[in-house]
């Protein structure tokens, strides 16, 4: 009896009769031998069947097979190094266990993104997007991993929120029952503030939502976001775990997914394998006299946009650092710059290569009458941040954190443009299908 495997287990079975359940990704035939290409969703592995192999029925049966059929193939296991993956199957057997209606949507041909982004839930079964998706999961291991080791707890915060969490203008609002407005999170920060006094090391990764009315290829009104938060520790303290984690991810993703990466993404690895503490750093300041001589016309108070990000970033072949920004481009819980008023302890980590602001973060605001004055300048409720203001009436505490965003992250490390690919489903301004 032949035994049921995965493409990913064919090293272990050379020689052997062996059964697999998979999508036919491409089908040639001579006339008298066929040629099968059968995905798994672990592998690729191309299966020879001759026309004498196979009884008459299933011979004529491969030539109505279309594109993505769902078949069960069993053969003996060869070894081929010509062959991808490294093995080859002579077929004994082809059964088809979900016909494919001819018609597949997505061919080799190039599409347009807005066709395959209608068609999504197909798209996704090509090699590139099955990279990203792993690339993806990479990341998010690797985080856990760096983390953990470091003694952080994962605390979940809520998705239904009272308070705002970042700005009015990219809210997401809902009613309540009878209390009102709840907004969905666009942080989970304000909560792990809370949680670091009781845990020291906290952090929350989850999707994030930001009403964004900006077409770019940043953003996504549904994102996931690693928000860690440290008691004790002072925004230089916050900068180099930035380092040391994007270091990691990196790190890790090239050693674990190098194949992936070169072949299915085409990139350039050695653009990755330059990522490296430590990162350059500039002070707001600096970076606005250097766009300038760079012909940017942004202006001192300003934030940086994507141009900016771009232009400053240029210089380097890793991430750099951008902190210390003017309290008026920045979140109302950030702590003031006792060295300059004008700004605020904070950071933003900018990737080469075009990439952008993967990280946001700061020291955050422990003095409560400054907290407060704050929150009204900015306009936003003060009833709904009495909890917020307690953790700086019972012990405050110096602390900080950042947010990295998930997609922009892979994104980077994937070498592509646009985030949308780095989500399986991804939410956008005009877009909620799939
Ligand atoms: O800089 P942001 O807005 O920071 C915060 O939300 C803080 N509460 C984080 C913290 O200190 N705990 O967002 C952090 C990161 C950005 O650097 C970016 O990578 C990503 O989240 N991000 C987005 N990614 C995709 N689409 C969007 N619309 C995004 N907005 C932010
Ligand atoms: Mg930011």
């Amino acid at each position: 009896m032949a035994r049921d495997v995965t493409i990913g287990e064919l090293a272990a079975h050379v020689g052997d009769e062996v059964t697999i359940r998979g999508w036919l990704h491409n089908l040639r035939s001579s006339g008298k031998v066929a040629f099968l290409i059968v995905r798994d969703g672990m592998g690729q592995v191309q299966g020879v069947v001759s026309a004498g192999d196979v009884s008459a029925e299933v011979w004529a049966g491969l030539e109505s097979l279309a594109y993505e059929a769902s078949l069960k193939i069993t053969g003996t296991v060869r070894e081929d190094e010509r062959a991808p993956g490294g093995y080859e199957l002579s077929l004994s057997d082809v059964e088809l266990l979900g016909p494919s209606a001819g018609d597949y949507p997505i061919q080799l041909k190039e599409h347009g993104v807005d066709f395959l982004l209608e068609h999504r839930h197909l798209w996704l079964r090509s090699p590139k997007q099955v990279a990203i998706m792993r690339v993806r999961d990479e990341v998010v291991k690797a985080i856990r991993d760096f983390l953990y080791e470091r003694g952080f707890v994962n605390v979940d915060t809520p998705i239904l929120t009272g308070a705002i969490g970042e700005s009015a203008g990219t809210l997401f609002e809902t009613e309540y029952f009878d209390l009102g407005s709840a907004y969905l999170a666009q942080t989970g920060q304000l909560y792990n503030e809370a949680t670091a006094a009781a845990l020291g090391r906290v952090y929350c990764f989850g999707p994030t939502f930001r009403a964004e009315k900006s077409k770019t290829r940043r953003h996504l009104t549904e994102f996931w976001m690693l928000e860690p938060e440290v008691a004790w520790c002072d925004s230089e303290c916050n900068m180099r775990l930035q380092e040391d984690l994007v270091c990691y991810i990196v790190g890790m993703v090239v050693e674990r997914c190098r194949n992936l990466l070169e072949d299915a993404l085409e990139r350039d690895i050695s653009k990755l394998e330059a990522v490296q503490s430590p990162f350059p750093r500039l002070s707001y300041s600096e970076s606005i006299e250097r766009l300038q001589s760079l012909g940017s016309s942004i202006q001192w108070g300003e934030d940086l946009g994507a141009e900016d990000e771009t232009l400053v970033a240029q210089d380097y072949d890793r991430p750099v650092f951008v902190y210390n920004y003017p309290k008026t481009a920045k979140a109302f819980y950030m702590k003031e710059n006792p060295e300059d008023p004008r700004t605020v302890l904070c950071d933003d980590l900018i990737a080469p290569e075009g990439y952008g602001e993967i990280i946001g973060g700061s020291q955050r605001e422990d003095d409560y009458d400054r907290l407060l004055a704050r929150i009204r300048e900015e306009g936003l409720p003060e009833e709904s941040y009495g909890w917020y203001l307690d953790l700086r009436r019972y012990g405050t505490y110096t602390h900080s954190g950042f947010g990295l965003g998930l997609e922009r992250t892979v994104a980077w490390i994937c070498g592509v443009p646009h985030i949308r690919e780095c989500i399986a489903f991804p939410r956008t301004l005009n877009r909620l299908y799939p």
